[in-house]
């Protein structure tokens, strides 16, 4: 027998089965090489082998620093209670900024205050619940157990846990070994040891030495280490899919600030200044630089004249205020139709003749309150056509031919209200396995009021669909904080088999 395998029968015993670890102790050998002997030996009936499961749970290094520091939720509240937020709602960027959370912590703090019942977040404000007990919270107590050596009750608080990335549970596989009655005489009589041979080198090749050898065999069941290779993130995968597909359409790639002034993402759009419709998105605004440098003036004059007076022979304005200095105020895009403002007014690559069709597939950022359908950034298409007489017809014709390079061809439409389209109509989505209706998108064809001061004299269809919800169509997945964000799930993403 191999030296390896020689080894370990001495170490096993016929009435005390012994792990491959005390195994691999006594022997002096590596537990893989064990492993691998203790096959051999079995397959020669020396050694009889068990399994079985043993599970582990880890704690993570982010774990460790909420051991020491507190969940951020938890130091969320007491800042909450601090501020007397038990009261009366207080401001959330002053709590936030007493708790000392910073990066991510804040978005994790966030998405985790309402679900374990701390209080409410709400249009910037943030109330404590008086009855909500820190010192009884599931989640820190099990991992202050599990510091502790100790095991957690409540598969649910595990997974939890796993789920926020705070616990790794890892299953073996551990296999103890017993001699047989075959081992025990065969180590009476006395086993021979025989080299063998584990890498094949050329001299042994040019000599023919290996002609002679016996060589090591492989055991394909051994355990083996897993490595985990970097790859493109699905997100990203289907986001080059979609500019293929839209490149593939006749489309051209629009490109443009994350950050610009509210004229292009709101005024252009016919937005007026003092509607709610203004605030929908729930923008994020810049401190530094508050306000835009450069407007084009011709255009900041026609755009607030439609917002005043209207457009064509009976159009009528908004009759509401403007100011320029609103329309220089600098967000964070809450739609990427900003870039097709910028395009469509001929001052991103000249003027434009129809028919045009242009697309992007970027970020977008809206203050929204993160559940498991919104984020506050996601990826928008962002797409339009410039033709003369477009009709709806064109506009859906368009999302069924794209939708069902993705495979999806129940799409249905709903009329919607945009203050920039008319009509309007937001798109749905059947969920793969919920079978509930999902929005995907809204398009429509861009008003008279949004045209007519582009210098835009034929017709345009528009729309923007969100990235997020067609790889949710795609893949079935429920929660859009599993696939990106501080939460997401890793080995969902790991696993995930990309679809082409
Ligand atoms: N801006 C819209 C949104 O974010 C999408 C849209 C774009 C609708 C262009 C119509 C035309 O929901």
């Amino acid at each position: 027998l191999p030296e390896s395998q020689v080894a370990v029968l001495r170490a096993a015993s016929a009435n005390d089965a012994r792990s491959i670890d005390r195994l691999a102790d006594e022997t002096g050998l590596k537990p893989e090489t064990v492993t691998g002997a203790v096959f051999e030996l079995e397959d020669e009936g020396l050694v009889t082998v068990e399994e079985s499961t043993d599970e582990t749970v880890t704690l993570t290094d982010e774990a460790r620093e909420y051991l020491a520091d507190g969940l951020p939720e938890v130091r969320l509240y007491e800042a909450a209670l601090d501020a007397g937020a038990d009261d009366d709602p207080a401001q959330m960027g002053r709590v936030i900024g007493q708790s000392g959370l910073e990066g991510p912590q804040v978005d994790i703090a966030l998405s985790n205050y309402a679900r374990k019942g701390y209080g409410t977040i709400e249009s910037g404000e943030i109330t404590a619940d008086p009855d909500a007990d820190p010192e009884s919270d599931a989640e820190a107590s099990a991992l202050a157990a599990l510091d502790a050596g100790d095991s957690v009750a409540g598969a649910d608080v595990l997974d939890q846990l796993q789920s926020r990335g705070l616990a790794e549970l890892s299953e073996s596989t551990v296999r103890s070994v017993t001699l047989t009655d075959e081992g025990v005489t065969a180590m009476m009589e006395g086993v021979e040891t025989a080299e063998t041979v584990g890498q094949l080198t050329p001299e042994m090749l040019t000599s023919g030495e290996w002609r002679d050898v016996e060589f090591a065999e492989y055991n394909v069941e051994a355990d083996a280490e897993r490595i985990d290779g970097g790859k493109t993130h699905i997100l990203r995968q289907t986001a080059n899919r979609v500019k293929d597909t839209l490149v593939g359409m006749g489309f051209e790639e629009m490109e443009g600030p994350h950050a610009d002034a509210e004229f292009w993402i709101n005024d252009c759009l016919f937005m007026p200044q003092d509607h709610p419709a203004r605030t929908h998105w729930d923008q994020f605004a810049l401190e530094n630089p508050r306000e835009i440098g450069k407007l084009p003036d011709d255009l900041v004059a026609r755009v607030e004249d439609a917002h005043r007076n209207g457009v064509g022979e009976d159009g009528d304005g908004y009759h509401s205020p403007w100011t320029e200095e609103v329309a220089r105020g600098i967000d964070l895009r809450g739609h990427t139709t900003s870039l097709s403002m910028r395009y469509l007014s001929g001052h991103e690559v000249g003027e434009l003749e129809p028919p045009q069709r242009f697309f992007s597939v970027e970020k977008v950022y809206r203050n929204d309150t993160l559940d498991p359908t919104h984020l506050l950034e996601f990826y928008q298409i962002e797409g339009w056509v410039m033709a003369e007489d477009l009709s709806v017809r064109d506009l859906m014709g368009t999302f069924e031919e794209f939708y069902a390079q993705f495979g999806i061809t129940d799409i249905e439409f709903k009329p919607h209200y945009n203050p920039y389209t008319e009509p309007s109509f937001e798109l749905f989505g059947t969920h793969p396995t919920t079978g509930e209706m999902v929005e995907i998108g809204n398009s429509g064809m861009f008003r008279e009021e949004v045209l007519e001061p582009l210098g835009v004299e034929c017709d345009v269809m528009a729309w923007g669909l969100a990235l997020e919800r067609l790889l949710m169509l795609m893949y079935g997945f429920e929660d859009i904080r599993d696939v990106h964000g501080t939460l997401c799930d890793l080995d969902l993403l790991r696993e995930t088999e990309v679809l082409h």
